[in-house]
């Protein structure tokens, strides 16, 4: 397939494409490489997908007019796997315009852009456990209202859900929405949790510990969610006689707290934690759990790799990247 892939300098889209390009699909991949995180990881992950003769990248912001039919270069694609986005709950209170750019401005171009994309087959797209807030009741069904988020971040995926689903009623766009827990990994993401813990450990610091350390969330493998996506992306869009959009949850449907966390992070790395428990900021829910029938059926879901094999390869990878002993 020729797939056409926003935020592929991204943690998942980094992961999803090497997995792609690996089973001899050839990718286009647009990403602006902003410095929310620190970009030299981005462009390492970069470097790794340039290695392959079917990867073509272009530095471009998804949310500029114009942009992605420039990026496409003439060229027909059967499938896009939208991942480009401003993520993190917490940086919402600081730039909520980010969010309002990216992942709405920027959700719109794609839709715009898929639309009128001659012979697209498929739109896949990225949304987060983030929509479901915190009155949903455990484990999360994506048959839950979901209209009560509490971080921005969270409504702003919750709308760019509801923006497809109009797409997919006014013009026929077959779109799939995934909305994924707390995904973690090697070349993951140092604005998260298992991230600076991991980094603060290593280095003696204190780690802050919002709500008690038990805030839970349903961690899931990188592993897991790539096989996920391949999925996916590989099995034509069933004939439907309804709207043409659907959601899934992607998780381990296996939430742990985040002392749980903390204590795998010390088995892994050796070391002895020093918490300092504190107030958190708004936009944190209590908890994450998805449950994954729906994706189970329908593309035989089922995560392999719990949190205490995840984290020791986490780790691993953390030493190699920073070349610590
Ligand atoms: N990692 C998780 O736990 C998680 C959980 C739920 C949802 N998600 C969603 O999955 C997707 C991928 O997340 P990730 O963890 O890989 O995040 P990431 O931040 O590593 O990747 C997103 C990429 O999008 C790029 N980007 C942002 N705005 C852009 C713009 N306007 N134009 C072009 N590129 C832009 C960024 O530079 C970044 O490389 C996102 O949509 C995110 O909201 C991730």
């Amino acid at each position: 397939m020729n797939i056409f892939l926003t935020g592929g300098a991204g943690f998942i889209g980094f992961h999803t494409a090497m997995a792609l390009l690996g089973r001899g699909h050839r990718i286009t991949a647009v990403d602006e490489v902003n410095a929310y995180y620190d970009p030299r990881l981005k462009e390492a992950r970069l470097a790794e997908l340039q290695k392959n003769p079917g990867f073509r990248f272009v530095r471009t912001d998804i949310a500029a007019p114009g942009a992605l039919a420039a990026a496409a270069g003439g060229e027909r694609y059967d499938l896009i796997l939208h991942l480009a986005a401003q993520a993190g709950v917490r940086y919402a209170l600081k730039d909520p315009a980010a969010y309002t750019r990216s992942n709405l401005v920027g959700h719109h171009n794609v839709l715009e852009f898929a639309r009128t994309h001659p012979g697209l087959a498929h739109l896949v797209y990225a949304s987060s456990s983030s929509v479901y807030g915190n009155d949903t009741v455990a484990p999360f069904s994506e048959n839950a209202r979901a209209d009560k988020p509490v971080s921005y971040y969270g409504a702003t995926k919750r709308a760019g859900e509801l923006l497809s689903y109009s797409y997919a009623g006014l013009y026929g766009l077959k779109q799939t929405g995934l909305r994924f827990f707390t995904v973690y990994g090697p070349f993951g993401r140092p604005d998260m949790a298992y991230w600076s813990f991991t980094d603060l450990i290593l280095k003696g610091q204190p780690i802050p510990v919002f709500g008690g350390g038990k805030l839970r969330r349903d961690f899931t493998y990188i592993d897991d969610i790539v096989a996920a996506l391949v999925r996916i992306v590989e099995t034509p869009y069933p004939q439907a006689d309804d709207v043409p959009h659907r959601v899934y949850n992607l998780g381990n449907s296996h939430p742990e707290d985040v002392l749980g966390l903390i204590a795998t992070i010390e088995q892994a790395t050796g070391k002895k934690a020093i918490i300092n428990h504190t107030e958190g900021p708004a936009g944190d829910v209590r908890e994450t759990y998805a449950d994954i029938a729906r994706a189970a059926a329908d593309f035989g879901f089922a995560p392999h790799v719990p949190l205490s094999e995840g984290i020791p390869r986490f780790v691993e990878w953390f030493r190699q990247y920073h070349n610590l002993p």
